[in-house]
């Protein structure tokens, strides 16, 4: 992982960001280099209103000066992190545990960006933990179906969700159907959200030696 990277990767991505935009604002240390950024530019005199996908992002954007709002019906860009994505802008998220809200934000975004560096991009996403947030309550019946879908689920020991809800940490086959996998999760009474983003992201920066890649969906090339 490379600080100077993630941070050219936000500084691309903030480009897109255009007056008037409600930005959905993601998770974890790429995101909050975009936090930081944008920061800057409200207090250069960019206006913007943000919708934060945890309270750690909730506090960062409100220390760097940036209006939040509730969580709308409808958010013109979302720029957020990923713990793996590949060139077909598939990506697992939440180790930051913020998956949930993060997948809301996202499918309410017109457009969604992908900040990362180089580390974060696989020839095909699967070798990363693949978290799920649940209710409580459902706990060992949602860890039972995890596991018969070969996902060895782990309590995440210590955590709580910002909801207040434990996660399960699964690895799965590393060749496994993921677009069928995660309807089998969505399809789990109490599993309230996972990491795999499969059609949510629109574009990714990557930033590798501090040089940017942006993959676009639709395009073969950056
Ligand atoms: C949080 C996330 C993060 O975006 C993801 O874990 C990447 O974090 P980082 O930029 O710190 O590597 O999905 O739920």
């Amino acid at each position: 992982m490379n600080d100077s990277d993630k941070r050219l990767a936000a500084l691309a991505a903030i480009a897109e960001v255009r007056a008037g935009m409600i930005v959905g604002l993601g998770t974890g240390s790429t995101a909050a280099f975009a936090i930081a950024a944008l920061g800057e530019q409200v207090r250069a005199g960019l206006q913007i209103k943000a919708v934060a996908t945890s309270l750690a992002t909730e506090a960062s954007a409100r220390e760097a000066g940036i209006q939040l709002i509730e969580m709308p019906a409808r958010i013109d860009l979302t720029i957020d992190g990923a713990d793996e994505i590949d060139s077909a802008l598939n990506a697992i998220k939440g180790a930051g545990g913020a998956m949930l809200r993060e997948k809301v934000v996202a499918a309410a975004s017109d457009r969604m960006l992908v900040i990362a560096d180089g580390s974060k991009r696989v020839g095909a996403i699967g070798a990363a933990k693949i978290p799920v947030e649940v209710l409580p309550f459902a706990h060992a019946f949602v860890a039972d179906r995890l596991a018969a879908l070969g996902g060895a689920p782990v309590l995440r020991a210590g955590f709580t969700s910002d909801q207040g809800n434990p996660i399960l940490d699964c690895r799965f086959p590393a060749d496994i159907d993921h677009a069928a996998l995660a309807a089998a999760i969505d399809a789990i009474p109490g599993a309230l959200g996972h990491g795999l983003f499969l059609a949510e992201v629109d574009a990714a920066y990557i930033a590798t030696d501090g040089v940017v890649t942006r993959l676009e969906r639709g395009e073969t090339s950056a």
